[in-house]
This record gives C-alpha cells, structure tokens and sequence, in this order.
C-alpha cells in the first residue's frame, strides 16, 4: 500500500520550466535531456551530473523551439520510453531539435524516433524483442563515443525494447550490432547524431558511463559544473533574491535541510532564522546535536522550539498509522507558523527541495499526460504564511548534495546519515505511543546503531533502526521472571527507498547486537530481526 508522505521539512514544488530556463546555471554549459517517459530518465541525468556535466531533464511535450533557443544546450539526450513511433500520436521531439547543430544521443526510443523523424524505418518487436542482458560486436568502423569499447570483444549492455530500427537514416551508418538489433550502435559523424538501442546509463552496461563520457568529452563540454562553483553561484543568487529580507528556514536535523541552512547563512548571515520544530519523536541525543551543531559550531539563529508535550498530548491514545502522520503533520504546521510569526518580518521561506521533486515526469498510464512529483511537507506554508520560497537544492540530485555538505564543512558522519522519516519515532512504536516505549525505543536504537558502526556497516545499509512492538513477551534474566517489551530490528540496502533489500548480518552479529540490548536497555526482553524485502514490506513498520 502506498502510504502518503509527511517529509515535514522539504517541500513541494510547482515551478514551472521558466523558472529552470535562465536559472543561474546559464554561466554552466547545458545539456538538454529530452525525456519520453523511460524509467530510467533520471539515471541519465545522474551519470551526466557524476561528469560534472549540467544537464536538465523536460518532458518532450513541454519544450518548444522557443524553449531549445532559451536553454541552449550544448548537446541534447533523447531518452528511452515506452511508445511506438508509429502510433497515432507518438510522442515526437520539438521541431528544430535537429538543426540546432549540437551534437544529439538517442536512446532505445530515443534512437527509433530518431530514426523517424530523420528517414530512416523503426518495426514493431515481433519475435526479435529483447529485454535484459545483451551482446553488442562491432561494426569493422571505429567511433569515438565507442572509445575505450570492444577492448576485449563484445560489450555488454543492457536492452529493453520491443520496436527496434529497420533502417536507418541516411548518413547514418552502423556500428555495432546486437543477435536482435542489427542498429544496437549508429552514428551520422558529420551531423554528429548517434543512436544506441540499448540503455548505457544502467548499470548493466558497464560500459555506459564510458560511453556518456565519451559524449560530453566530443560535444566540448568542459566538466565545470562542480559543488565549488555551484556554491559560490548559489550564494550571489541567494543575496540577489533576498537583498536584505529576513528568511525563516524549517531545520529538521536531516542532511537537505541542514545543508539548505548552511548554504543560506553563508549567503546572508543573521538575516537567517532557524526554526527547529522538536516534536518529542527524534532519537536519543538527536536534538541537542541539532541546536549544539547550529547555535555553537555554525553560529546561526536558531529557535528551538520544544513541542514535545503538545505533540505527544494529542498522540495519546493513537495508534492508527495514518491518524498519527496526519495529527503530526497538522501541529506541525501550527507550531511552524507560531515560532517563524515570532520572528517578525521574514520575508521568505526556506526549504530543501531536491530536483528529483521538481522534474516534471511523463507518464503514459491514462493518468494526466503530464504529473508533477511533489512530497507535500509543509504542504501551503509558504502561501498561508505569505512567504516567497528560497530553494537553494532544487537543481541538486541527494548525492550532491552530500557532496555540497562537505563542501560546506559539515561532518561526514551527519552527512552520511541514514534518512530519518518526518514523523519520527511515531511510526517506529506501532500502536500507541508512550513516553515510557519512546524512551525503551531510543535506547535500543542506539545500541543498535551503535553497532552497526563498530562493526563497519553502517554505511553499507540505507537506513536502520528499532521498532518496539506493542507486546510483551516473558523472559528469564538471573533467576528473575521478566515481562518486558520485544524490539523489531531493521535494516535494508537500496537505491531510493522504493524497493530494498532486508540486510543480510551474519547470525554473530544479530546475537551480539540482541545481547547487548536485553542487557543494556532496561525493558526490552526479546529481540527480532525483521527479514522483509520491500515490497512485500514497507521499510518502516507503519
Ligand atoms: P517506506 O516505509 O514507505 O519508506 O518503505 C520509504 C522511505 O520513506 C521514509 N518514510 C517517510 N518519510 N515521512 C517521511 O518523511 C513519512 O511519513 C515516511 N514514511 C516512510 C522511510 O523512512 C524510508 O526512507
């Protein structure tokens, strides 16, 4: 079941293409992703951000000749999707994509609409459809986006296609071909056009990040979009935009918030305000962490709001999961409101919205054409508020991010946190909550994570952590009866958290770690090591 979000502290985010178009990037060469509705779209833009290289993704029925001459890309990507060229209606890139003279690479339907538009003949899969692992031979020319391939024979890569190219464009030729895609590599070197069947930005084409390289190297791109040039660009457009307003900006203690508020003081000082809303539900020693790292080390004005007796008053009794998020996420808001009304004249708000919340997706399931990824948090703040947005990470992938975060000082071992959910230890007591299992549960959780890093694991798993269950169950300690409260450990490997992997300790470490919280945490008798993927489960329990 897919639960909805309250992700408090970053935001959603409507902005439409103008506001991406002439951002400050334009100082950054541009690279122009045209997306058809691939799953993987994303993972192009990612392999291109690790070359140091700015790109954009846009749906290809948002952008038109006025938008190619705005943005004015340096090279531009097709990407792969699920439609046929030759159904009515088939999504087509904008006119004059070809004439801008850049250098262009078509994915899988990136490639066949290519093909299309240019005179060459795509043909439905029948029989010759290939999915997964393939092998791709040379062709007897060389290419120079195959520099560093067929070093040692076929290359493997990764199709996933059911059309494929019948012919091919004139001043195309080919080279390489694959058992079902006689075109799986063509270029047209004069024009600089080059088209692959298959998908170089996953993994499984272990050369694909060569290959991407290979592009931006011949298409002139010089690799200059780095953390330290975009921090210093970030900073000039965050003084622009203010001038000299005050700016609010919600503090979770998670790393987008924590890098947002950084970035935004070293722009503008004591202009800034951070409220900290302390819902009562964060882990062991977590909020004075938050307020010693900003008030002392980063010497930001900070407001450390303690709600902790209103949040947990209107919790008691609670044990619905959604009424728990939606409770939680009510007050917050209020409580938000209350503290950043205090300080009296901002102007604007800030929050740490990631780009992969602003790219506009296309989707093909008969839903609305086009469906805009947001996670609500502070769902209307800034409109209720008054306030302008101030989103210093919107063009930022979690990765960089972190790589924004030490660029910025902050310590590797905050940046490499685990992500936290907003509604916090709420969702990790099943059941109803009590001050009594919340403080039983930030105990064990720590001894748990404590362990993970003496063992040299945590940052092997994505996220980890304890859940106390709502039962007790009977145990013996010394020559005692004990009747005590069971602990659910949990840990998983992912990419994204939309699917994970239980993670797999070895059976010394689970008894270990369960040994040391019976006899380290008084009122946990029993522990179990939660061994569910996602899906069937969820990460967290609730
Ligand atoms: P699930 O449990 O849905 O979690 O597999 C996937 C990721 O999302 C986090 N999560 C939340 N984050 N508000 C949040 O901000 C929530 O209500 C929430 N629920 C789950 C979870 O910790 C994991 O990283």
């Amino acid at each position: 079941m897919v639960r909805p979000r309250q992700n408090l502290h970053s935001a959603s985010c409507k902005g439409g293409l103008q506001k991406l178009v002439g951002h400050m990037t334009q100082a950054h060469d541009r690279l122009l992703i045209i997306d058809f509705g691939s799953q993987v779209t994303q993972l192009i833009a990612r392999r291109l951000r690790e070359l140091n290289v700015y790109c954009e993704i846009h749906p290809f029925n948002k952008i038109d000749g006025a938008f190619l001459a705005a943005f004015a890309p340096k090279a531009v990507i097709l990407s792969g999707g699920p439609a046929s060229v030759y159904n009515a209606g088939a999504p087509m890139p904008p006119d004059g994509v070809f004439d801008l003279g850049v250098p262009i690479l078509g994915i899988c339907y990136g490639q066949q609409v290519m093909m299309h538009v240019l005179g060459g003949h795509v043909e439905g899969g029948h029989g010759t459809a290939e999915f997964g692992r393939a092998y791709v031979t040379p062709a007897a020319a060389q290419l120079d986006l195959l520099e560093g391939w067929f070093t040692q024979g076929d290359e493997q890569v990764w199709m996933s296609h059911g059309d494929h190219v019948s012919s091919i464009a004139p001043g195309f030729e080919v080279y390489g071909t694959s058992p079902n895609a006689p075109f799986a590599i063509t270029a047209d070197v004069k024009r600089r056009f080059y088209a692959v069947q298959f998908h170089p930005e996953v993994h499984h084409t272990p050369k694909g990040a060569q290959l991407y390289a290979n592009f931006v190297r011949m298409a002139g791109f010089k690799g200059d979009w780095t953390m330290g040039a975009y921090r210093a660009e970030a900073i000039a457009k965050i003084r622009a935009q203010v001038g000299d307003g005050k700016v609010i900006c919600g503090l979770s203690g998670g790393v987008d918030s924590s890098v947002a508020a950084v970035l935004i003081h070293e722009a503008i000082g004591a202009q800034l305000t951070c409220v900290f809303v302390d819902h009562g539900l964060l882990r062991l020693g977590e909020a004075e962490q938050v307020v010693s790292m900003f008030r002392d080390t980063y010497n930001i004005p900070l407001i450390h709001a303690d709600e902790s007796a209103l949040f947990l008053g209107a919790l008691e009794g609670v044990s619905d999961p959604e009424v728990k998020r939606k409770t939680i996420g009510r007050l917050f808001i209020d409580v938000f409101q209350k503290h950043a009304h205090a300080v009296g004249g901002a102007k604007f708000l800030a929050q740490g919205t990631l780009y992969p919340d602003v790219i506009e997706s296309v989707s093909f399931s008969g839903g609305p054409s086009v469906t805009i990824k947001s996670h609500h948090n502070v769902g209307g703040l800034p409109e209720k508020m008054g306030l302008k947005l101030v989103e210093p990470l919107r063009e930022l992938f979690k990765d960089e991010v972190r790589a924004l975060g030490r660029e910025l000082g902050l310590p590797a071992s905050f940046i490499g946190r685990h992500p936290f959910p907003g509604p916090g230890l709420a969702i990790r007591c099943p059941g109803e909550i009590t001050t009594e299992k919340l403080d039983i549960l930030r105990r064990a959780d720590a001894v748990y994570i404590d362990q993970i890093r003496k063992h040299g694991l945590y940052d092997e798993i994505w996220q980890a952590f304890a859940a106390i269950l709502p039962m007790k169950t009977v145990g013996v300690m010394g020559d005692g009866r004990t009747y005590d409260f069971a602990l659910a450990l949990r840990a998983v490997t992912s990419v994204d958290g939309m699917t994970a992997d239980y993670y797999p300790f070895t059976h010394d470490f689970l008894g270990e770690t369960a040994t040391r919280i019976i006899n380290e945490v008084k009122g946990i008798n029993r522990v179990f090591y939660d061994c569910t993927s996602k899906p069937p489960g969820t990460i967290e329990l609730e």
